[in-house]
């Protein structure tokens, strides 16, 4: 056979992966889902299956996240004395008292380098494509700040010089703070995810910020890059576990188109 003329090397060149997105979707089903999803603050004595569980925690897993570096974690306390001192971390929150599950969602910024290496390794094509390990390789150096903020220092002053001859840059941390934001961000897409999976399987959560934090960092031996970003109490919904309608504010108030 001849050799490929160019512009078949070209159209070669041009294949690229294809996922045809499904469109067989109930939106009204989903829509149901986001709606009855309230937060509820007390649910009964049912256990919540180990394989609905898992399945909530495995479609968190799912949420986008930044640069697939997937910097989160979820501990689903069930050890009773670690649970009881969850609880009272939790202010003994009547759904913290009374969940048949707490999951404490906590977001890392200790893994980027471990998790930009993955990404490379782990790729879902036989080997990664040149541009995805130069991505991963560059990547981390975005998201750290270094030993006394020297990583994060260096980009503010670059980012500066850079910004001022008109070049455009993406988010980066420039410090411990931003990194954190960073990784919180993402992290509370996964919660989402998790306490609509738990609707769409018929049980209920409380998404809870109110906790001691110290304690819930020392109960789990956190380090300070592990951020606890909020406790998900889940179980069965009780029968007046809502206090109260959902309301929102007139959607003019949110919603702008520019
Ligand atoms: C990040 C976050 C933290 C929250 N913390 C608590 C909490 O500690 N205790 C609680 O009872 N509700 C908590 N909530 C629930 C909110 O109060 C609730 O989502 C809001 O009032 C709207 O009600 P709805 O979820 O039923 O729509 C929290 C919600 C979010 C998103």
């Amino acid at each position: 056979m001849s050799n490929p003329n160019p512009t078949d090397v070209k159209a070669e060149k041009k294949e690229r992966y294809f996922e045809p997105a499904p469109q067989d979707i109930d939106v009204e089903n989903f829509k149901k889902v986001i709606q009855s999803r309230r937060s509820v603050r007390k649910f009964t004595d049912k256990a919540i299956p180990v394989e609905v569980l898992d399945d909530c925690l495995d479609m968190a897993l799912l949420a986008p996240n930044s640069s697939n570096l997937q910097p989160w974690t979820f501990v689903v306390v069930q050890n009773p004395a670690k649970k009881k001192q969850l609880v009272k971390a939790c202010l003994g929150q009547l759904a913290a008292r009374t969940a048949a599950e707490l999951i404490v969602c906590i977001a890392r910024t200790d893994r980027v380098d471990e998790m930009a290496k993955k990404n490379i390794s782990e790729f879902p094509f036989p080997e990664a494509p040149a541009a995805v390990k130069k991505y991963y390789k560059f990547i981390p150096y975005n998201y750290m700040t270094g030993y006394l903020n020297a990583v994060g220092n260096f980009k503010k002053v670059a980012f500066k010089i850079a910004r001022s001859l008109d070049k455009q840059l993406p988010v980066t941390a420039f410090n411990p703070a931003d990194a954190k934001l960073w990784a919180s961000k993402t992290t509370a897409l996964a919660c989402e995810n998790m306490v609509l999976a738990l609707r769409a399987h018929g049980f209920d959560s409380c998404m809870m910020e109110g906790f001691d934090e110290p304690m819930v960092r020392k109960l789990l031996k956190l380090n300070d890059q592990q951020f606890p970003v909020m406790v998900i109490a889940a179980g069965e919904r009780a029968e007046d576990g809502v206090f109260f309608p959902q309301y929102r504010f007139d959607r003019d108030l949110f919603i702008q188109k520019v």
